[in-house]
């Protein structure tokens, strides 16, 4: 079977490497559409219209399904995709959920995102349906700290803690980190919060694909694509996944479908 993932840019390789660990022998299509990141701070119609273009992009591999890695894309355009494709969509949103509703015992969960992903409450919407008391916060200097490659140290304890202090102090004994470039952040977060069971939607992406029983057998193909040229790609491809080649594809491209 072969299979799509698309990110606003490089966080989705944290779901890429977790698919392809889980998966082998899936033939993976990876778009990153790092010529108009970040998703995170743009609009829901924004969203939606970068997320069908780039669903119809990887449609032109014949994908027999999609992951939406993009947690802001899953918050906005999950329900439009699912009505435009005829394949199985499958966004980050919900196999989160499902996992902190395992996590959580005392049904106090927190959810960190962009702010587009806060603004949604997606993730809120579903955990309140299960009577979870829910406490959010946009980390908006994540992504770039990630980016820059300080995921741990001084700057980074300081930057987490300046946004996930307040969550703890609330008695949340779960957190689900709601955007792609979080799980970089990880062990910074549970060295300062040894007793917080988090969620890593990529994590949870593969658990939920392995209930949903999805026969991803194929040939192992491995495709990376990129909307445009990207320093911070290249690194991050490189520290999680190694050598497969990245193709750039013109963003007009992208536009016309
Ligand atoms: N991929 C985005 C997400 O998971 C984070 C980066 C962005 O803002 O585009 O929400």
């Amino acid at each position: 079977m072969s299979i799509g993932i698309f990110d606003s840019g490089i966080g989705g390789l944290t779901v890429f490497k977790e698919i392809a660990k889980e998966f082998p022998e899936a033939d993976i299509y990876y778009l990153g559409d790092t010529a108009r990141v970040p998703y995170g701070n743009k609009s829901k119609e924004t969203v939606i219209r970068y997320s069908v273009e780039a669903a119809n992009y990887l449609k032109g591999f014949g994908i027999e399904a999609l992951i939406v890695a993009c947690n802001t894309a899953s918050s906005y355009a999950l329900d439009v995709l699912k009505e435009n494709l005829d394949i199985p969509v499958i966004g980050v949103v919900k196999p989160g959920v499902e996992t902190a509703l395992r996590f959580t015992e005392n049904k106090k969960v927190g959810v960190i995102g962009t702010q587009a992903t806060i603004r949604s409450n997606s993730y809120l919407k579903l955990l309140e349906e299960k009577n979870i008391q829910v406490f959010q916060k946009p980390c908006p200097l994540f992504v770039p700290l990630v980016e820059e490659g300080i995921v741990s140290g001084e700057i980074a304890e300081l930057v987490v803690k300046q946004y996930i202090d307040e969550l703890v102090n609330k008695g949340i004994d779960t957190l689900i980190l709601g955007c792609t470039h979080y799980p970089l952040l990880k062990d910074t977060i549970k060295k300062l919060y040894p007793h917080l069971k988090i969620v890593d939607s990529s994590q949870a992406v593969a658990e939920h694909l392995h209930r949903e029983n999805l026969h991803l057998n194929g040939s192992g193909k491995r495709k990376i694509f990129i909307t445009d040229e990207s320093e911070s790609f290249e690194r991050f491809k490189q520290m999680l996944i190694g050598n497969i080649p990245l193709e750039k594809i013109d963003i007009s491209q992208l536009c016309t479908l």
